[in-house]
Formats: C-alpha cells, structure tokens, sequence
C-alpha cells in the first residue's frame, strides 16, 4: 500500500502493504497521497483521515457522505498566506466560498485570518450568519441583482467588484440613497485564455465576465467608476479562469493588466491602488497531474505585478488572490455505498453506488475524472477496471469513467477522492434526491457540520393548490 510522505504517513498503527488474497489477480497498488487528503493514511488495511475509519464512519452516518479534513483546510490557509506574505508583505488571500461553503468552513477561515470572496446575495447571507466580518468580505458576480447589491452595501463588505456600466449606475444610485461611499474594484477581462475546460476559462474577450479591454469598455468602465457619485474606485479585478496548470498564463494577464493601469494614470491620472488577479490554480485530481505549488504561484503572481510596475514606473498596489479550488478540493472526499454491480460483457462494469450528478455535477457537466478507492480495502491492489455509476435517471450520471478500482463486493464502501471543492456547493436535490451531509474530521473526533436532509426539508417549501403549506 502508498505511504505518507507527510506528517500522517509517520503515525503508528499504519498497516504495511497485503500479500494479494490467493485468487486476486495481480495489480498495482499506486500511490493515491497526492490526490488524498493530507492526514490520509492506512490502518489495518482501511483508509482512515483525520484519525477517523472511513469505513465505520460511511457505516454509523450513512452514505452519501462528504468528509472533509480540517487539517487539510487549515494547511491551505496558511500555505497561501506564508507564500504570498512571503514575496510581498501586502497581499491578501481571500477564499472563493463558491468552491465549498458552510458556516462551520467560514468559522475556521475567519480563525485563520483569511478574506473571502462572495458570489451572491445567499453566500454573504451565509457568511454573515457565520459572524464573518463584513470588513473582509468581498462581493463580485457579472449580474448581482440591485437586491444583492443593497444587501451587499448594507452589510458594509469591504469591497464590490463591479461587472458591467448598468452595476455601476445601480450601485452608484443605491450609495447615493444611502448617504455612503461603496469601495469598488472594476473586473477586467484582460484577452487571455489559459488552457483549461472552455466552462471555466473566464479571462477570454468572449467572456460573459467583466470589462472586456479590447474595444474601450474597460476605460469606459474606470471612468465611469471615477465619476460617479456614492463610488469609491480602488482599483482592478480580474480572474482569468480555473484549474490553470500554466502559471505563464497569470504572467501574461499580468502583463495586460499593469499596462492598463499605466493607460488608466495617463487618460485619467488616476493610480490603481489594489490589484486582484482571482484564483484558479490547478489541483491534482488524478495521479498523472502535476500542478503548480502555491509558492510557485504566489511568485509568479508577486514577481509578476513587481517586475510590471517597476517598468511602467508604477507604485506596488496592495494585492489580493482568490483561490477557491486549491484550498479545499484534495481536503475532500466523497464516500458512498456500493448497491449493485452490472457487467455488461466484453463492454464494461457498471458499480452502481447511491449518490451521483446531485452531489457531485463535474463529471457531466466538465468531464471531470477522479480517483477512487475502496475504503474498506484501502490496501489491496487495484486490479479492475470499472465505470462508478451514480442513482440518477441520466445515462451520463457517472462519477469515474474506466477507473481502477480494487475488486469491489456489493457493500463496500468507495471512496471518490479530491472532492472537497464544487461538489457540495453544486449539489441539486435532482430526482427529489436529499443532499448529504458534510463531516469534518480532526485528530480522531467526525463532527457533522451540515446535517443529511430529510423529505421534510424537500417538503419545506412545498405549497398545495390552496396555498397552504405542506410541511
Ligand atoms: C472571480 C472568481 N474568483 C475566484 C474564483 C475561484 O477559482 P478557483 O476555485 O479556481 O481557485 C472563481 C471561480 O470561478 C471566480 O469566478
């Protein structure tokens, strides 16, 4: 079996790799810790994070069940503000909630130091409940409705970033209504294109997202931003998409943007004072992939901004990143119940298991692919190839597609790897389907910190005919 090279690996009472059973065919048995969470490990053959059985805990809470590590979170945080800190002593991190969000998650940010960054008028909603303070709070989305936006100003988030000429007309009127100043950041989009899924590259001047620079809206858009009144422009936004590899892609967008800060001081004599150049690094979902570390993308974002602005002869604006993904996705897993097993001959072997596209969307919406094991025989070799079929009425319900997988028994528990990050957050009740719960798991101790729901939450805001409620 794969061992730790990290802290966990060390742990007494992990088990050693098992002789194969007499009939098991041969097969390997690969190294899953860059995909795992970082206190993953094996213990009398079953995988355990956290110090929790994954096994026991699939068996005592029900499955679907996400498991996120807390350490794994935590480690991230630091990570980010180390590196960052590290090349700049003026940046700040702000988590994308978008990626996973729970109140319970934004308590450990809060803990942590770390901003965040909202999409919508619900996830302020919930970070407000959590007691984030709205100081560091930041809101962005390319079509906030005017209610959001009032919830935003209200709410005093440190930041808005403004998408379009009609959001700042709208937020200037709200301000202005409100006696208050709102700082805002204008999102650019700076031409670039990084190679990922064409879903999540944002940066391109095709891009439903922010000021498009190459025809004038960009310039429109700082200048209307300078002009208005109740709006406070503090400088540029922009994210030029997700699961980036290629950090020369952030090189690039760097490159266009800081000379469109040098055009802004010409045209205008405003200085750009803060620069935020989103998320989007890239993460390993299968064992072949090889992102970059965040050391290598805070320099390349830090240097980067430096180098730019030291050849317009620009001061250093404050900087802000937004990474979502590369915070949480490896410190998830999904585990569920194997319910049937179809093979289908010469063709392929379907594992039928009791979740699917409701609480893990990636795969039919990205093609997405994941590593998978089976937590009860977390130490044998992976000697099949099968397709992991979700419940769902959609022939695309799969969550790995010819993955390898040690031979699997009706029962067993799977465990589907790096599924800390889009998951939960676009989880669907598809098919009247209840979504699962969320566990952390710490130093041997499974708190749940979103509860499975019941029919009765589905119920919750059932009307009949008669407008009477159901529930
Ligand atoms: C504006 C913005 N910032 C940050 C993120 C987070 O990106 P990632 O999860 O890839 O780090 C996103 C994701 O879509 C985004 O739209």
């Amino acid at each position: 079996m794969w061992t730790r090279p990290r802290r966990a690996a060390r742990r007494e009472g992990q088990s050693m790799l098992a002789e194969p059973m007499p009939d098991e065919p041969k097969g390997e048995t690969p190294d899953l810790s860059a995909v795992l969470p970082m206190t993953a490990e094996v213990r009398g053959g079953r995988l355990f994070i956290g110090g929790v059985d994954m096994t026991d805990l699939a068996r005592e809470r029900g499955t679907a069940l996400y498991v996120m590590d807390e350490e794994h979170m935590r480690n991230q945080m630091r990570e980010y503000v180390r590196w960052t800190a590290y090349h700049w002593e003026d940046v700040e991190v702000l988590y994308a909630a978008k990626a996973f969000t729970s109140v319970a998650m934004l308590q450990i940010l809060d803990e942590e130091g770390l901003s965040l960054l909202t999409a919508s008028g619900g996830e302020l909603a919930v970070a407000l409940a959590a007691g984030f303070p709205a100081e560091r709070i930041y809101m962005h989305g390319n079509n906030k409705t005017p209610q959001e936006l009032e919830e935003a100003v209200d709410a005093g988030v440190h930041r808005i970033i403004a998408d379009s000429l009609e959001e700042l007309e709208r937020l200037s009127a709200i301000a202005v209504a409100r006696g208050v100043e709102q700082p805002v950041l204008v999102r650019v989009t700076p031409g670039i294109q990084p190679s990922t899924h064409s879903y999540i590259q944002t940066g391109q001047n095709d891009s439903k997202f922010g000021f498009g620079m190459n025809h004038g809206l960009a310039m429109e858009g700082v200048k209307r931003a300078l002009e208005l009144p109740g709006i406070a422009l503090k400088g540029l936004h922009m994210h030029i998409g997700s699961q980036i590899f290629a950090l020369q892609s952030y090189a690039k967008a760097i490159e266009v943007v800081v000379g469109f800060v040098e055009e802004i001081r010409r045209e205008t004599g405003y200085t750009v004072e803060e620069l935020d150049t989103g998320g989007g690094l890239g993460i390993a979902y299968g064992l072949p992939d090889e992102p970059s570390t965040i050391e290598q993308y805070g320099k390349v974002i830090v240097d980067g901004i430096k180098e730019e602005v030291e050849r317009h002869d620009l001061p250093v604006p404050k900087m802000m990143v937004e990474p979502g993904r590369s915070m949480v996705a490896n410190a998830g897993v999904t585990l569920y119940t194997v319910g049937t097993i179809k093979e289908v001959p010469e063709i392929r072997t379907y594992v039928a298991v009791d979740g699917g596209m409701t609480d893990n969307i990636r795969p039919a919406l990205y093609d997405a692919g994941y590593e998978c094991l089976i937590a009860n025989k977390a130490d044998r070799p992976r000697t099949e190839v099968v397709t992991i079929a979700g419940k769902h009425c959609e022939t695309g319900d799969l969550i790995a597609r010819d993955v390898e997988l040690q031979r699997v028994d009706v029962g067993d528990v799977l465990c589907v790897c790096a599924t800390g990050a889009y998951c939960r957050s676009m989880a669907s009740n598809y098919n009247s389907q209840v979504r699962p719960a969320v566990v952390f798991v710490r130093d041997g101790e499974a708190r749940t910190v979103v509860r499975r729901e019941t029919y009765d939450d589905l119920l919750s805001c059932e009307l009949r005919l008669d407008g009477t409620p159901v529930a």
